[in-house]
């Protein structure tokens, strides 16, 4: 293990995991059948040519075309309170995706995902696995931010996630890793608490790509303890990503 990875485990609180790290991957647990396609509410149903075919408005936007769309998007209340809308950024050839709530004050003001303190600390979960910030791609249920940070209302979600399922048809991801309860309820369209829908996979869509499910890394600031358990669900995804055939910097 380098040395850089070795200061990002550190920096995860999981030290005292690093010679597991290395070890032989156990396989994953089986898909967990609740997670079903969503309805496909919104702008469009998403998919795109593996994902299965589903009408909708951007069903057939490329990268450029579904980011102009999301830039001049006016569907929701969101629009008047925004600073601009945050698409989600990274490489367009990604094989694990991250998926968030919402933008923050910080990701509203520079139009990226996860720029701020608990950006940092994503980037971190991120390099400590192996891979880094700009090998992965990282979108939001929403594009735009709340005012005041509040959770994003069904409404807001339902005209947002046409945009994230045409993400995720562009992208084809081999895994993706949902980040806290918000996104992992909206995504996986259940209500189940985190603490259940951790430690297992979902699938999400017609393609069935896998889904792991951790904490927030706004929620491990404020609960450092709970590190070691987001590192498992790290692992979960690395496990996935083997399994796909995809290893850190091929
Ligand atoms: N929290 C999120 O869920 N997404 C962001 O982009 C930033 C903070």
């Amino acid at each position: 293990m380098d040395e850089r990875r070795r200061e990002y485990l550190r920096l995860l609180g999981v030290e005292a995991l690093e010679p597991r790290d290395d070890g032989p991957l156990a396989p994953s647990p089986a898909p967990s059948p609740a997670a079903a396609p969503s309805p496909g509410a919104g702008p469009s149903a998403a998919a795109g040519p593996s994902a299965g075919p589903v009408a909708g408005p951007c069903a057939g936007d490329d990268w450029e075309a579904l980011a102009r769309r999301v830039r001049s998007c006016t569907a929701c209340e969101l629009a008047a309170t925004r600073t601009q809308t945050v698409f989600g950024v990274g490489d367009h050839g990604a094989r694990w995706m991250l998926i968030g709530e919402a933008p923050g004050a910080e990701e509203d003001r520079q139009g990226l995902p996860f720029v701020g303190r608990a950006g940092q600390l994503l980037t971190s979960m991120v390099r400590a696995t192996g891979w880094s910030r700009d090998q992965v791609f990282i979108a939001n249920i929403l594009k735009c931010r709340p005012p005041n940070n509040r959770d994003p209302r069904p409404e807001e979600v339902a005209h947002c996630e046409g945009y994230l399922h045409r993400q995720v048809a562009l992208l084809r991801p081999a895994v993706i890793l949902c980040l806290g309860r918000i996104a992992a309820q909206n995504l996986l369209k259940v209500e189940a608490p985190l603490k259940a829908l951790r430690g297992r996979t979902h699938s999400y869509g017609p393609a069935g790509t896998p889904v792991v499910v951790t904490f927030h890394p706004a929620y491990l600031l404020r609960n450092p303890a709970d590190k070691r358990r987001a590192w498992e669900d790290l692992r979960l995804v690395l496990r996935l990503l083997e399994e796909a055939g995809e290893r850190a910097g091929a």
